[in-house]
């Protein structure tokens, strides 16, 4: 399977509408269509960026947009549901090792603290971790938010950019301090960042922050 047809499939579009729905439900932030588009396309620029071959590119676009499917199924151990499910939709339709590359990302982008599996789990722990903005917060009263909805909803806009010379990796935030003052902003957004850090170190990359052009 390319990932124009994992995008365009119907079971994957019915298991992030539930992954979604299952956490608005809740009052959690986005996690469907959005989220998984845009944490494909990180991951897929990472990779491509950094001079991987074609196939290692497109398992991290297909990864990174199906790394919350498992949400569909409950919030607890997502990651690995989300591998078999992925599994269960690509078998027959892609040679084993391919597969195995792109469900062993899934299965373990949230090892927080354990170094990525391959390049292409450390290209989605970028691109999922780094998807941070207002859009993602679907509570507006702000005197319901928990401090990931104030982080998220104080981020008007986040960027990944790579330089592959420097062996570099940025995550660069516009972050609006009347909703969020920037100390308390980092430091809930410190874990992310130690782990996006790991990803970035595994692909032999360092990893600067920025919160509205001030290097953290
Ligand atoms: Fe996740
Ligand atoms: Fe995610």
């Amino acid at each position: 399977m390319k990932f124009d047809e994992i995008k365009n499939d119907k079971e994957v579009a019915v298991y992030l509408k539930t992954a979604d729905d299952n956490f608005r439900a809740i009052g959690f932030k986005d996690h469907g269509l959005r989220h998984a588009a845009v944490s494909s396309f990180a991951a897929g620029y990472v990779l491509e960026s950094l001079g991987y071959p074609e196939i290692e590119v497109e398992h991290a676009k297909i990864a990174g947009y199906l790394h919350d499917i498992g949400n569909a199924i409950s919030q607890e151990d997502h990651a690995q549901i989300g591998a078999v499910l992925s599994l269960n939709l690509m078998e027959n339709k892609m040679p084993y090792d391919d597969i195995i590359k792109i469900i062993s990302a899934v299965g373990s982008h949230e090892d927080k603290g354990l170094d990525p599996v391959s390049p292409v789990c450390a290209a989605v722990i970028l691109g999922d971790k780094s998807d941070v903005h207002r859009a993602r917060v679907r509570q507006k009263d702000l005197s319901r938010f928990d401090s990931h909805d104030m982080v998220n909803y104080a981020c008007l806009n986040s960027a990944v950019s790579v330089e592959r010379a420097e062996r570099m990796i940025y995550l660069r935030l516009d972050v609006d301090e009347n909703i969020c003052p920037i100390m308390e902003f980092f430091d809930t957004f410190l874990a992310r960042i130690k782990f996006c850090r790991q990803a970035a170190k595994y692909l032999g990359c360092g990893f600067d922050f920025y919160i509205n052009n001030s290097r953290m």
